[in-house]
């Protein structure tokens, strides 16, 4: 091991910063669009079970490769597997997050232009129609949209060059307490909104019809997203636990922050679309064209409390994309300099060029560029989907097959009970063995298919 690399301070601090790259937009805009498209409470059941059959397993299985090696994505695998095609996974793993920073950038750009709005103007509409073309016309705009995706993505450039620890983890050890306060509290108050019951009912009665093969693989899909799985983030940031750290451990507390969050934010979003009498399945429109609304019909009557809670809302979001963000700078970072022995500071300018030119193409095929289409998709889509339904269910995949049937068992156990001593940890690890060995890889090719038909 590299005796110079950071490390994160302890188990806490690598806790907060995984569930830092876990938690982000896909727990506030993806999930809970996700719940009012797919069935309310049958897929948060799906989901559930997605988590913790398979994306636990895939989450632990690229935890162990970092961990044990303590390098980024195509270091570790050029260590365990020297000389072999794996190195591609690693290249890939070091591309695919990238890919996803610029459109991600976008989004929390606009989110950054929310909150802007939500501190200064608030929100007027007296029609959801309103507030749809609003926000058409802002994403389409070349300029303000462009403007915000730099600030976001310099605030991540900024971050990610301080360090691991005085960067990274500062950031997140900060942040991550206080984003769990913030969605506990907008909860607390949607759920006394008149007419939020119904919203509640939604997120627990559950409709069984509504478990359909493509809802099985959109849970899988939005659980691969939420954990930021397959993609080389949660390898790359286990490679700065500490050796004498468990992964299991870490891996089990940030994956169970994950999920809380997600369904704090769910019970947190619902309840005011329902107490608003809106339909749930507004689709990802949903947290900048019907919250905007909601927050200006609580408006009317009670001014003060619907611009206080839509502020608090838009910093959850904007703080929760950074940290989600910046994990998947560091991967890019973490390459170029261990492997390229590049300077921090250069890494993080070079990674910030090339995520800021693509994510621009992506801002701007709202606008100027919606002409190009890349099968079908605007450039913005074609990199959601390119990502979101292939490179990280391949990758994830790969993940599996290299741990379940390429890396020494042995390794792999030691890596669950610290060397055989935990003997709880040993039954865990026979289940997960299991699950990874031959559960994952043929679900993950199903939810490969079904997201190619689709
Ligand atoms: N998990 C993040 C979210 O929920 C997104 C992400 C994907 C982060 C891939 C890192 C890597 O928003």
């Amino acid at each position: 091991m590299d005796r110079k690399r950071e490390l994160f301070g302890g188990r806490g601090a690598a806790i907060l910063a995984m569930a830092g790259s876990a938690i982000g937009l896909g727990n506030i805009w993806r999930f809970p669009y996700m719940v009012g498209q797919t069935g309310g409470a049958a897929f948060i059941i799906l989901y559930l079970v997605c988590c913790l059959l398979l994306s636990l397993p895939i989450f632990l299985a690229e935890a162990v490769i970092g961990h044990r090696t303590h390098a980024g994505t195509f270091g570790a695998l050029e260590q365990l597997a020297p000389g072999t095609k794996w190195k591609w996974l690693g290249l890939l793993t070091v591309l695919s997050p990238l890919v996803i920073l610029s459109y991600y950038s976008v989004v929390g750009g606009w989110s950054m232009d929310y909150l802007w709005r939500s501190l200064t103007a608030g929100f007027h509409a007296d029609a959801i129609g309103t507030v749809s073309s609003e926000f058409g016309g802002f994403i389409a705009s070349p300029w303000a949209p462009l403007l915000c995706h730099t600030l976001f993505l310099g605030g991540c450039a900024w971050i990610v060059s301080a360090g691991v620890k005085s960067g990274i983890e500062k950031f997140n050890k900060v942040t991550m307490p206080l984003l769990f306060v913030l969605i506990v509290v907008i909860m607390g108050y949607s759920l006394t909104l008149p007419g939020s019951s119904a919203g509640v009912s939604y997120m627990l009665k559950p409709d069984f019809s509504k478990i359909t093969p493509s809802a099985v693989a959109a849970a899988m899909g939005q659980s691969f997203f939420s954990l930021s799985l397959g993609v080389g983030t949660i390898l790359t940031y286990a490679s700065y636990v500490h050796e004498k750290e468990n992964i299991l451990v870490t891996g089990l507390g940030t994956v169970g922050f994950d999920l809380l969050f997600a369904l704090i934010a769910g019970f947190a979003i619902m309840p005011a679309v329902f107490a608003a009498g809106i339909e749930p399945g507004a689709g990802p429109g949903l947290i900048f064209e019907t919250l905007p609304y909601i927050f200006a019909k609580m408006g009317a009557s009670a001014p003060w409390l619907s611009s206080l809670v839509a502020v608090l809302f838009f910093v959850t979001i904007v703080f929760a994309a950074f940290t989600s963000a910046i994990s998947m700078f560091e991967v890019g970072v973490a390459y170029l300099v261990e492997q390229k022995g590049l300077s921090r500071r250069r890494a993080t300018l070079l990674i910030f060029a090339c995520t800021w030119a693509l994510g621009a193409l992506c801002s701007l095929s709202f606008g100027p560029l919606s002409g190009v289409k890349l099968f079908g998709l605007s450039i913005f889509s074609f990199c959601d989907m390119l990502t979101s339904n292939f490179l990280m269910t391949f990758g994830g995949l790969l993940f599996v097959l290299f741990v379940g049937w390429k890396m020494d068992r042995k390794a792999v156990r030691d890596e669950f009970t610290c060397g055989g001593t935990a003997r709880f940890n040993c039954a865990v690890f026979d289940a997960f063995w299991l699950l990874l060995r031959y559960i994952a890889p043929p679900a993950i090719v199903i939810i490969f298919i079904t997201n190619f038909l689709a």
